[in-house]
């Protein structure tokens, strides 16, 4: 028997498709390490772009299954699987998506933009105030830094800042390096708030430019050094803060949350189409404090069912999953624990992480659809 060469092995794999992508991981530039032994055993790495990708298990089989029916030599085949966080932005190295290095319109990046080691950048928005954003985008950050991902998050509510309390780092200072703060860390997080370094006080008579000028200084004047992503957790609505952000930094995607409540409101929409506007990718909704559930755990939909997965589907947008209202959740919020610390096993924090995993894989979806890398 002659030995089994790689391109066997790739052909082979070249019949496995990513589900989400809709590729095969051969032209995803998906497989690393490919190596068959003199024994014939045969083994590669496959770099899924997701940590903790809900398919891996899938995706592995189907691997093992393509390799057996197509190499019918090889002895054994060992699968490895990893992760890396792919980029909204081409100068990232990593995987390649079918080789397309363009990107769409009104999506540049380059060299010398601010957080150019960030991979990508999320904001966190909302039409109306007090719909739960901070709560998710403090949940979010903490989850995927738990499924091993880098985060930073940057509390862009220089109004009302709720990251110092959500964390229990309410008399914490950041340290200088140089002329730069180093970020808080804290749940595996980095983080910047305005709390760390004003009273509220002090932040509530600020002007729009100085407003503008602090969100400038969180970009260009904080360490974040290497990060998968970076959560920008915004003020509600549509003004100088949600503008300078877009104008600053290239926006990877937007996450829009809302209530059931609000769903029917117009700032809702607004908040949809000013992303539009501004051409970065929606990755989805979020529609928070969707149900009650009971102690039998029949889900109680007091205001009503399926307001946000109509209003994702006539808004073209993704639905990221709903929360429950949950006094656990409130209660991490604040107590400095969030909620997928304090409870993980709660259902409200396994839909929290749904939710997150959710974004996860948009991310990963719209820099293929966009090609990053
Ligand atoms: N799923 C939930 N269950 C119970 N309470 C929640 C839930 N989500 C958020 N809350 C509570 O609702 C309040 C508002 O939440 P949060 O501060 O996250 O909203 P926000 O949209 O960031 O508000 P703002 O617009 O003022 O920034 C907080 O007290 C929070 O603990
Ligand atoms: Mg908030």
């Amino acid at each position: 028997m002659s030995t089994i060469q790689e391109e066997e092995i790739l052909r082979a794999l070249s019949t496995v498709q990513e589900p989400d992508l809709k590729k095969d991981l051969v032209t995803l530039g998906m497989i690393e390490d490919i190596a068959v032994d003199a024994a014939r055993n045969v083994s590669f790495t496959v770099v899924l772009t997701t940590p903790a990708c809900p398919m891996k298990a899938q995706i592995k089989e189907a691997c093992v299954n393509a390799v057996r029916a197509n190499v019918p030599d090889a002895a054994s085949v060992e699968v490895n699987m990893t992760s890396k966080v792919t980029s909204s932005c081409s100068h990232h190295g990593g995987n390649h998506h079918g080789g397309a290095h363009h990107h769409a319109e009104g999506h540049t990046c380059s060299h010398n933009q601010p957080l150019k080691e960030v991979k990508n950048i999320i904001a966190v928005a909302s039409g109306k105030g007090g719909v739960g954003k901070s709560t998710f985008a403090v949940n979010l950050a903490v989850s995927l830094a738990q499924t091993g991902a880098k985060v930073g998050l940057i509390d862009a509510d220089l109004y009302g800042p709720s990251i110092p309390t959500m964390f229990g780092l309410l008399d914490t200072k950041p340290e200088l390096s140089g002329k730069n703060l180093v970020p808080l860390e804290k749940y595996g997080v980095k983080l910047m708030s305005i709390g760390f370094l004003v009273d509220p006080e002090t932040a509530l008579v600020w002007r729009g430019p100085m407003a503008s000028s602090a969100i400038r200084q969180f970009i260009n004047e904080v360490e974040w050094k290497d990060l998968d992503y970076l959560i920008f957790d915004l003020p509600p609505g549509t003004g100088d803060i949600q503008l300078t952000l877009a104008q600053t930094v290239p926006l990877g995607g937007a996450i829009i949350v809302t209530t059931p409540q609000d769903v029917a409101l117009a700032d809702v929409s607004k908040a949809v189409s000013m992303f539009r506007k501004l051409d970065v990718p929606l990755l989805g909704l979020v529609e928070n404090m969707s149900y009650y559930e009971l102690p039998d755990g029949t889900k109680d939909y007091i205001f009503g069912h399926h307001g946000g997965e109509i209003f994702a589907r006539t808004h073209s947008l993704a639905f990221l999953g709903s929360i429950p209202i949950d006094r656990s959740v409130r209660e991490g919020g604040d107590s400095g624990v969030p909620c997928v610390i304090a409870h993980p096993d709660s259902s409200s924090s396994q839909a929290v992480k749904r939710a997150s995993m959710e974004v996860a894989r948009r991310v990963s979806i719209t820099n293929a659809e966009l090609g990053g890398e």
